[in-house]
């Protein structure tokens, strides 16, 4: 197993989360009327007038709904893309006459220049390792024969492209060692292609496996082939640019060495259209644990003993083992029939159990690690033959331990400072294993623990340095604030030492609140940047909605609980407020995806509570999210406009149709930028484009509204994951310049 900061959820179409660290481990009919505006720092805006069409309107349930900027979601559109073309043209501007972007560059850039290092991973008889120099656009991917050996360079996605836009995206060495299978994407996109590399010579095999998204990858085995899922053919465009429902998921088998053409179809549900597939090899090679999935939560089982298999060709028998979408299982190793999975299945902290797979019933599963009634078991990896290593949330921050996998005792902790681990390697058959550990002011440790020498001691392998920041001058602490209801929510909050409290600081206040999905502190760039040379307050809330408290966490903050979401984030502005951190027209919200409709939600809701809003990638029309790529796996938080009850309560919150105009005397919109990209296929553009054009038109021209409201929209680059680093500093940049020319900000050098 090697564990990077992506949860398996979001990899497997979930709307994820933004990397807010860069370690290893993303016609004619405008212009026409436009109208100019003063900012605050008397830049004129002369907002494209869109084209409203009032005559799309939609009954939901009764209640009609108009939709005028319909047109924006065809993406191909002459329309859209002047319109996307107008957008940029007044935002470029804007960003570029910041008098201290160079500033604001040199230092992101100079203090990027780290190298940064996976944990390494042993396949076979040699070691690999991930490695970025500093400022090279992806990782590269290194082999070495012993963990001192030399290192060579085993696969370098920057020779793919001129501009590091072909990222990798997945992969999965065979058992032995000897073959690497590597998914690869193009701008962003969700899409991939699988590529099958010779270890010993470094050759690829001729084959490419196409059509592939929200793939699990697993070979079998005896090396020969490899498990994956892939979408059949579809008509039109699938580079990541268009808008069409995926569906139809198959799990193929792919025989090493042979064309596509001939992989088999081992697993379908052709009466399900919308679920997903993941498949894996059990660790004895015998079985294949398959684990449908139709939205962000909850998955069936089944298994196939592939022992009874002469050969793989064609549907693999089935027995089922979990008949109904309530819970999450996921499988961590097996003795034999005997299978451990986590699951929280009547543990909301989840639990690891065991199910015979011969003997499946669930009132013969037993219970291996039990519930923790605080932490939460975020997950586990067999290693050393016969232990666990298990990775708990307690309060947000990473508890690392070792458990015996007979009994599921407590062998050991592994002591940690107040922070994360962002990734680990180790394996049922290994002896050894890495863990790496980051924190706000910790850029990265690398822990080897090896279990042939007594007591299982760490060491660290590996620290990275980054020149010109020295920890010593900031402090990061959590605290615990009430929300709305009462209920008591951890924020994290990161300075520089000794900042006077008197209110007078600019804050950043970053959030995601969904999915089930845990914000843990990480070390980033950006954000120190902020802190050194903004003076900036930098506060993390762990609002509801995610897991950082386990499932009634995440149940708390989803569905008719949206409400929460929101109410926990201004609820954590109200609080830097009270307590002098800053004031509101210094606070910049930010938060990417399901944090975008986070943003965007506050500023319809509280804009008296902030100054700037950051919205990137953001869900923004919680009517129409379902009918796009892979929107429809969103419903488990969000609901669907399709139930009476569920629509009520989207259109309460739902960013597009709650957008007001300010009137006299009625506070302005926080100065708003929104930012998309042309190949984001899983939060698609037109969420972006419809909000802007619905915001400008609505409070554009309203008196009171004299902070700006833009867009940034990128080409070649998708929802984050596997961006080239050129373009995550050009894109921060312009972020930390558009606070600067928003809220006044001054760049101290
Ligand atoms: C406006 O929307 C209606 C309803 O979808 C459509 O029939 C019409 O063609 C649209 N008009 C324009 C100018 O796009
Ligand atoms: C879109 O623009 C292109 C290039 O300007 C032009 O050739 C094409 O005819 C236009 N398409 C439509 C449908 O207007
Ligand atoms: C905040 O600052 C103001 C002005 O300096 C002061 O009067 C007030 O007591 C401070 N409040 C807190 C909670 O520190």
């Amino acid at each position: 197993m090697v564990l990077m900061l992506a949860p398996r959820a979001v990899g497997r179409g979930c709307p994820g989360k933004m990397r807010v660290y860069y370690g290893l481990l993303v016609s004619v009919i405008l212009f026409q009327c436009a109208h100019a505006r003063a900012s605050s720092l008397s830049m004129a805006f002369v907002y494209p007038e869109a084209r409203r069409n009032e005559s799309v309107v939609d009954d939901y349930h009764g209640t009609k709904i108009h939709d005028p900027y319909r047109w924006l979601e065809d993406p191909d559109s002459n329309e859209t893309k002047e319109f996307i073309e107008a957008e940029n043209k007044i935002t470029r501007p804007y960003l570029d006459a910041c008098p201290v972007k160079a500033d604001v560059n040199a230092r992101l850039t100079e203090l990027w220049n780290y190298p940064k290092y996976s944990c390494p991973f042993r396949r076979g008889d040699r070691y690999f390792f991930y490695k970025n120099t500093g400022l090279q656009n992806q990782n590269v991917l290194y082999v070495q024969d012993s963990l001192d050996g030399e290192p060579r360079v085993f696969l370098d996605p920057n020779t793919l492209s001129e501009d590091g836009t072909v990222a990798l995206s997945g992969s999965r060495f065979t058992e032995d060692g000897a073959t690497f299978a590597y998914g690869l994407s193009a701008s962003g996109s969700d899409w991939i292609t699988i590529h099958m590399r010779d270890v010993a010579t470094g050759e690829d095999y001729p084959e490419v496996l196409e059509k592939v998204k929200f793939a699990s990858m697993s070979w079998s085995k005896d090396n020969k082939g490899l498990f994956y899922s892939r979408y059949p053919e579809q008509t039109g465009k699938t580079d990541g640019s268009e808008t069409e429902v995926n569906r139809d998921q198959k799990l193929c088998y792919h025989r090493l060495g042979s064309p596509q053409a001939d992989d088999v179809i081992v697993v379908e549900f052709p009466e399900e259209p919308l679920w997903r597939i993941g498949a894996e090899v059990t660790d004895c090679g015998r079985y294949l644990i398959v684990s449908p999935v139709k939205d962000c939560r909850d998955n069936l089982l089944f298994f196939a003993d592939l022992s009874k298999q002469a050969e793989i060709n064609g549907k693999l028998p089935l027995t089922q083992l979990v008949f109904k979408f309530e819970a999450d299982y996921e499988y961590i190793t097996n003795e034999g029939s005997v299978c451990i999975f986590r699951t929280n299945k009547n543990a909301p902290n989840y639990r690891l159990i065991k199910i015979d797979l011969h003997n499946p019933a669930e009132e013969n599963w037993e219970t291996l690690i039990p519930e923790h009634p605080s932490d939460v078991l975020d997950w586990a990896s067999a290693v050393d033959n016969d232990k666990l290593v298990i990775h708990y949330v307690r309060d947000v921050k990473s508890v690392l331990q070792l458990h015996s996998m007979a009994s599921g005792a407590l062998m050991q902790t592994f002591d940690l400072d107040v922070g994360s681990v962002v990734g680990f390697s180790g394996k049922k058959e290994q002896r050894e294993i890495f863990y790496h550990f980051m924190s706000f002011l910790t850029p990265g440790v690398i822990y080897h623990v090896d279990f042939t020498k007594k007591p299982f001691t760490p060491t660290v392998f590996r620290e990275v340095e980054v020149k010109g920041f020295d920890a010593s001058q900031y402090e990061a602490k959590q605290i615990f604030y009430s929300s709305k209801d009462g209920t008591k929510v951890p924020m994290f909050i990161v300075s520089k030492k000794g900042l006077p409290r008197d209110g007078s600081n600019p804050a950043l206040v970053y959030g995601y609140g969904g999915f089930n999905i845990n914000i843990q502190p990480s070390f980033s760039v950006t954000r120190l940047v902020f802190m050194q040379h903004f003076g900036g307050v930098v506060a993390i809330p762990n609002i509801r909605g995610g897991g950082e408290y386990g499932e009634r966490w995440h149940n708390a903050g989803r569905l008719l609980n949206k409400q929460n979401v929101f109410d926990d984030f201004q609820a954590a502005a109200e609080y830097l407020i009270k307590e002098n951190y800053t004031r509101p027209d210094l606070i910049t919200i930010q938060g990417g995806s399901n944090g975008g409709l986070l943003v965007a939600a506050c500023a319809n809701q509280r804009p008296d509570l902030y100054g700037a809003a950051i919205v990137q990638v953001g869900v923004l029309d919680m009517l129409r999210f379902h009918k796009f790529t892979i929107g429809h796996a969103w419903v488990s938080d969000y609901g669907s406009a399709d139930d009476a009850d569920q629509f009520r309560n989207l259109l309460a919150y739902s960013p597009l149709h709650n957008i007001y105009t300010p009137k006299e005397g009625s506070p302005q919109y926080p100065a708003t930028l929104v930012l998309t990209a042309d190949h984001d296929d899983r939060v698609v553009p037109l969420h972006s484009l419809k909000f802007v054009a619905a915001l400008q038109h609505a409070a554009g021209a309203a008196p009171p509204q004299t902070r700006p409201l833009l867009a940034r929209v990128d080409t070649k680059a998708g929802h984050g994951t596997g961006k080239p680093t050129a373009k995550i500093i050009d894109e921060h940049t312009d972020i930390l310049c558009f606070m600067t020319q928003a809220l006044g900000l001054k760049f101290v050098k």
